[in-house]
């Protein structure tokens, strides 16, 4: 068996962890797995049952009948939930408006990073999210920390709802991001913190191919170690 390894990315929203964490999956062949997404249909859930985001107990039973599952898909990884594919939906921006809120409690952050947790064991991955390197994999044998300018970050994520037809400016993304950043770090349970041992990679002005590389590299060089 070839030798495998589980490679931690986190980092601040938009800085390019999901588009790059499934490249450098595809290149190892490694599965990819993409924490927010988990997040991001938990939150719809809530918001289609129109529960009260403030009500966790009432969110905490919700999720203990939840099932969300990851599959590889060409674009993007396909999201399901409770049987029903949630993949784009959970890209809105009432989902992405309300997200840190529900990330914040602690019912939500135990059932989604024990299930991650088990995705991981026994098998090579490369796992986006805030608190991979810190909480779910402490002991991953690659940890990244991929940050990149607030501006750049708003201005890739205008390219990319525009890719999808959505309406959207680039001063509303950039508030959003900024808000979003500022929730995710400032709260209390596994808040969005770089792990001591991460390796921090800005990529700001780089291009996805030098970023991709750049993260095999470390990786074929752990593995030769
Ligand atoms: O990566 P993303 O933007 O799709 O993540 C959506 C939200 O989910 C993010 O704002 C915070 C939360 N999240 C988290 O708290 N922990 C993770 N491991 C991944 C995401």
């Amino acid at each position: 068996m070839t030798r495998g390894m589980r490679i931690a990315i986190d980092g601040p929203a938009a800085a390019g962890k999901s588009t790059i964490a499934k490249l450098v999956a595809k290149q190892l062949g490694y599965t990819y797995i993409d924490t927010g997404a988990m997040y991001r249909a938990i939150t719809y859930k809530v918001l289609q049952r129109a529960v009260d985001l403030q009500d966790e107990r009432s969110i905490a039973q919700l999720i203990k009948k939840t099932e969300i599952e990851l599959h590889p898909g060409e674009r993007v990884q396909q999201v399901m939930l409770d049987g029903i594919e949630v993949t784009d939906v959970i890209r809105s921006h009432e989902v992405t408006s309300n997200v840190s809120a529900i990330a914040a409690l602690t019912s939500v952050r135990e059932l989604l990073v024990a299930k991650q947790q088990e995705l991981a064991a026994n098998c090579s991955v490369v796992m986006d999210g805030r608190d991979i390197g810190t909480a779910v994999l402490p002991d991953a044998e690659l940890k990244i920390f991929m940050t990149a300018s607030v501006e750049e970050r708003a201005q890739r994520r205008l390219a990319e709802e525009q890719s999808r037809g959505v309406t959207t400016d680039y001063e509303t993304l950039k508030r959003e991001i900024s808000a979003r950043d500022q929730a995710d770090s400032a709260r209390e349970i596994s808040p969005l913190k770089k792990a001591k041992d991460a390796i921090i990679i800005d990529t700001t002005g780089k291009t996805i191919e030098e970023v991709t590389n750049s993260i095999v590299n470390y990786a074929e060089k752990r593995l030769s170690q």
